[in-house]
């Protein structure tokens, strides 16, 4: 059974018993990681994270797409300065605070930021028409959200340069060979059965479920934290070329970036 929650412009905020639902809803935009979403969907995670009925919470786009990355229209006309006054990269940091079990069940894209939210979650189900990237390299600029980091200690240096570098896309069975994600399943079961493995999960004793999270989190971030600061500058610091806002704007007008190199 599910339940409505308050009501959101760009995501949708459910229940269907233990387990919280937020479906990211901006499809026509591939559901593009605009400010005003991220917002909400940070305030849709924390107020399932803070509600004692929920012992999990899925995070998906439904079976369409996943996110097709940070919003590049917002990006275009960004200074360093700008991208780091307006924090948008803070909201990735409140998910990795989330405390329940945060399942990303990721249908389509899961590009850029989208791939490196889905990377945040705890456990991520594909279905089989997921596609995984960082095409940031496409438009001048680097994964800015840990993706250099993260997406490096799980899929090992090889494949994480030959994506990042390239802005290929992983397919849900290479992903899932890759340990990118848990499971594959059918796409139009995506939701479904993301949701039935955070009702399993809320069968566990939820101290323990937190304390294993918690733990797992720190082998796998250990000084990470490092990485993702030096990205993060690097990210900005790109702001500052005429390449990135080339391959932006190329991206928007639909036509082939002309890179200078400067
Ligand atoms: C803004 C986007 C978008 C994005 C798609 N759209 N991705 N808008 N930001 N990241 C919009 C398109 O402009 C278009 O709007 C509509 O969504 C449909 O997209 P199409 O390109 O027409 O669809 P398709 O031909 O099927 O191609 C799908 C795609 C392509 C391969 C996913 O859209 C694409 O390459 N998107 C950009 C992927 C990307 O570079 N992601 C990384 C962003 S940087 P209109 O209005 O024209 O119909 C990033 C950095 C994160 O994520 C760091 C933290 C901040």
């Amino acid at each position: 059974m599910l339940a409505c929650m308050p009501d959101y412009e760009h995501v949708l905020s459910t229940s269907d018993g233990p387990v919280g639902i937020v479906t990211l809803n901006r499809p026509r935009q591939l559901n593009a990681l605009a400010g005003p979403l991220l917002r909400e969907m940070v305030a849709a995670l924390e107020a399932h994270d803070a509600d004692p009925g929920l012992r999990a919470i899925v995070l998906t786009g439904g079976p369409s797409v996943f996110a097709a990355g940070a919003d590049i229209k917002e990006m275009a006309e960004a200074t360093p300065v700008d991208m780091l006054v307006r924090d948008t990269i803070g909201m990735w940091d409140r998910v990795k605070k989330i405390g329940k079990p945060l399942i990303a069940a990721v249908a389509g894209y899961a590009l850029g930021g989208g791939c490196e939210l889905a990377m945040l979650c705890d456990i991520v189900v594909a279905a089989e028409n997921a596609r995984f990237g960082q095409p940031e390299i496409n438009i001048g600029l680097i994964p800015g959200a840990g993706g250099t980091q993260r997406l490096t200690r799980t899929l090992g240096k090889a494949l994480a340069m030959d994506l990042v570098l390239t802005g290929r896309m992983l397919g849900a069975e290479e992903a899932l060979q890759r340990g990118l994600v848990a499971r594959v399943v059918a796409t139009e079961l995506i939701v479904d059965e993301a949701v039935r493995l955070g009702k399993e999960l809320a069968k566990r004793p939820p101290i323990s479920v937190r304390m294993a999270k918690e733990s797992i989190t720190r082998a796998f971030e250990g000084r990470v934290d490092d990485g993702i600061d030096l990205e993060r500058k690097a990210f900005y610091l790109l702001f500052a070329t005429r390449d990135a806002h080339e391959g932006m704007h190329a991206f928007i007008d639909k036509r082939q970036p002309s890179y200078e190199g400067r």
